[in-house]
């Protein structure tokens, strides 16, 4: 089950990596390109990842602190639910890939600082 466990959080960084390629892809796109789908593609996997890690908790020994992992939920429904809103726009907004990104990077504080 530990396999397990490293595969899920190994998958989780990779999607954190992703959510952060996609700022520079969105920024290198211009301020007239359409909102990448890899936002929402990564936000997905983060999410599946994420929650297949708590589930899981009971199985591989783990103990998450629900205040921590609600917060973190909280977020990226944000970051997912501002990707939903905006992504069949032709043009989004100039705030939006900053704030993604600004939420990326708070996720990412979340996880390593809230101890
Ligand atoms: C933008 C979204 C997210 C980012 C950037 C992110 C980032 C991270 C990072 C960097 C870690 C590793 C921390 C460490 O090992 O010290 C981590 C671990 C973890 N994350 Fe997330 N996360 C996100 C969303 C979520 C969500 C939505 C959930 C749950 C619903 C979640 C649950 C977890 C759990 C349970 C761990 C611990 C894994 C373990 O050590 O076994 N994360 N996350």
């Amino acid at each position: 089950m530990e396999f397990v466990r490293l595969l899920l959080l190994f998958l989780h960084l990779l999607g954190m990596g992703m959510l952060v390629a996609m700022f520079f892809v969105q920024r290198r796109a211009g301020a007239d390109a359409p909102l990448n789908k890899g936002w929402l593609h990564a936000a997905a996997l983060q999410l599946l990842t994420g929650v297949a890690l708590v589930g899981l908790a009971p199985l591989t020994d783990q103990e998450y602190d629900h205040a921590k992992i609600g917060v973190k939920l909280l977020v990226l429904v944000v970051i997912a639910g501002l990707v939903a809103m905006n992504v069949s726009k032709p043009k989004p907004a100039t705030w939006l890939t900053p704030t993604l990104a600004a939420l990326v990077v708070v996720n990412t504080g979340i996880a390593v600082f809230w101890t």
